[in-house]
């Protein structure tokens, strides 16, 4: 007869939130050098660059970055490049996603927004240098492979332009006021939200060892469901926290009339649907076993989160 085993399996170490905050720390501080100085010339444009960025965000996105990263054993060298080039995406279209002529909001990881820290050509411009910024780190860094280097900028290039992340923020505006019918509304949150956050995740993976066909696929399904849930979360948090958790202010969306999922579902059942995709996000990641361990916690993390 086998002996039970006298203790647990170890858990794995680092603990989830001690590993994220790891990576926030690496990312932040890699961030704060690959932006210019406060000082160079235009300081105003640097500074609000600085302000908009180093402005304690989650690092939700390269934190996908490193977690995709473990299933195949990329460098944290060049996770790092890879999680900063995508965060500076992200850091841009918050930037622009604030502006009066986009959702108007005045606060944003609980301080002023940047057109109100400074002013709209400003925040227009911090936007338009963030997201350059963003190209020129992964194209000049040395990955030792310029063709697989070369398919990391179009594919990040994709997921930020009109058939991504910028294409869903137009449907956005488009419809305001509009009843989208849900799959209007899950193509608009998969572009404005869920592009960045899917190649955030091939991104992490392509940093190392290459994938199998079947793994590529597993992990693509894998960052698509997560991409929504990220957004559904992003809906339901808005009519659900305070100005004061979110850091940024609450209730906005309906206020705007914006198609939601708690709009089109309620909240129960968007709640629901939450967890559903929790659920299927999780499923492909059974094909890397214990390797997506960080994956699993992260996408429990997304839905849980409470800003
Ligand atoms: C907010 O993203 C905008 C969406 C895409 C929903 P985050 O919730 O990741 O914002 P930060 O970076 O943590 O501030
Ligand atoms: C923003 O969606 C998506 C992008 C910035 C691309 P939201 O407009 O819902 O994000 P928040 O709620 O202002 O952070
Ligand atoms: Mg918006
Ligand atoms: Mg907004
Ligand atoms: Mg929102």
């Amino acid at each position: 007869m086998s002996q039970p085993p006298l203790r647990p399996a170890d858990p794995v170490r680092p603990s989830f939130p001690d590993w994220m905050q790891g990576v926030q720390a690496q990312v932040d501080a890699a961030l704060a050098r690959y932006l210019p100085p406060g000082e160079a010339i235009p300081g105003r444009l640097h500074q609000a660059m600085r302000y908009a960025t180093l402005s304690g965000g989650k690092r939700v996105r390269p934190v996908l970055v490193f977690a995709a990263g473990v299933l195949t054993d990329s460098a944290s060298e060049r996770l790092e490049v890879v999680a900063c080039a995508v965060e500076l995406i992200h850091s841009y279209s918050l930037v622009h996603d604030d502006l009066p002529c986009m959702d108007d909001d005045v606060l944003r990881r609980g301080r002023p927004t940047c057109h109100v820290e400074y002013d709209q050509a400003t925040a227009l411009l911090v936007g338009d240098s963030l997201q350059s910024l963003a190209f020129e780190i992964l194209a000049r860094a040395d990955f030792g492979d310029s063709r697989r280097q070369l398919e990391m900028v179009r594919l990040l290039a994709r997921a930020s332009g009109s058939c991504g992340m910028a294409g869903g923020q137009a449907i956005d505006l488009e419809a305001v006021g509009q009843p989208l019918n849900q799959p209007e509304l899950e193509l608009m949150h998969a572009l404005k939200t869920g592009a960045l956050i899917r190649a955030a995740v091939l991104l992490g993976a392509l940093c190392g060892t290459a994938l199998t066909t079947t793994e590529r696929d597993a992990l693509d399904r894998f960052a698509k469901r997560a991409g929504l849930l990220f957004q559904v979360v992003d809906d339901i948090l808005d009519c659900t926290a305070s100005t004061a958790t979110l850091g940024k202010t609450a209730g906005k969306d309906a206020a705007a009339e914006k198609p939601t999922y708690v709009s089109l579902l309620g909240l129960q059942r968007a709640r629901e649907l939450a967890a559903e995709l929790r659920q299927q996000a999780l499923v492909p990641l059974a094909t890397f076993g214990e390797r997506s361990q960080r994956l699993v916690q992260l996408t429990d993390f997304i839905t849980q989160r409470r800003f």
